[in-house]
């Protein structure tokens, strides 16, 4: 299976140029899965919920037509960041669009910083969704300091999770490598580049997009501030195998007796 990311810089509120920009870079790619970062389509820096009532999208919208006709033209699954609005809430979500037009969404439950007071807490429960016989689950960014966010879909046989993401502290990069360890999975973490200046504050993102094997081995990592589109080839059901050692499987071998604080 051939799975991938694209790594670029948003411009903020400008939705034709995001657009144009993606579909310029995906262009020239074939791939059964490629993931774009967080809130792909309209930057990330909201200074007031106008600004985000007026950016945000019903799903599908403008940008789940184009994102369907780019998956459909490739013959190629699309994961995607944008915000979205929903009768009166709005909410960071995720889409996951097949190449026959079908859409699954998923909204960003651990909301990050001053995300808190523009977006909703996503109310979709983790899910995985099949493309073929491969499971997929979605997280966003700051999902990825809690641990039971990726565990959850590892329990629910996500094979492979695609993680859009807008990454300002330095972290992620190297924990998710212990996320894929810890589950055995495969994680795509596609983050943004770039810094973003407004309303008196100012974020630069990390870059360093990733794809990292259950074993941990990072597959691929981008640099830093370089705009890419990677595609590697991976075996997603090498995720199936949960052994660490001969006697060791990091899912039979859990002890949920002596973990209930977690989902107190
Ligand atoms: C983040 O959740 N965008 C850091």
């Amino acid at each position: 299976m051939k799975v991938g990311f694209l790594q670029f810089k948003p411009v903020f509120g400008d939705k034709v140029v995001n657009l144009k920009k993606v579909r310029s870079l995906l262009d020239f790619i074939s791939a059964d899965i490629v993931v774009l970062p967080e809130l792909f389509n309209t930057g990330y820096l909201f200074t007031e919920k106008k600004e985000l009532a007026e950016l945000a999208e019903e799903i599908p919208g403008e940008t789940t037509q184009f994102l369907m006709g780019i998956s459909r033209e490739k013959d190629m699954h699309i994961v995607a960041g944008m915000p979205e609005r929903a009768k009166n809430k709005f909410f960071n979500s995720t889409l996951l669009i097949y190449p026959n037009g079908r859409y699954k969404i998923y909204r960003k439950i651990h909301l990050f910083c001053e995300e808190k007071f523009f977006f909703n807490i996503g109310d979709i429960p983790f899910k995985v969704y099949r493309i073929g016989r491969v499971k997929i689950g979605m997280l966003i960014c700051f999902d990825w300091i809690f641990p039971e966010a990726a565990r959850s879909l590892a329990l629910s046989g996500a094979q492979i999770i695609c993680h859009p993401s807008n990454l300002v502290l330095p972290y992620c990069q190297s924990a998710m490598v212990t996320r894929a360890i810890e589950n055995r999975i495969f994680i795509i973490t596609v983050n943004r580049i770039g810094r973003e200046k407004r309303g008196g504050k100012e974020l630069k993102f990390t870059g360093m997009s990733q794809i990292v094997a259950p074993s941990g081995k990072v597959l691929y990592r981008a640099g830093k501030s370089e705009e890419i589109v990677k595609i590697v080839e991976i075996r997603p059901e090498d995720a199936d195998n949960k052994k660490i050692t001969d006697y060791n499987d990091v899912i039979k071998d859990r002890r949920p007796n002596f973990y209930r604080k977690i989902v107190q």
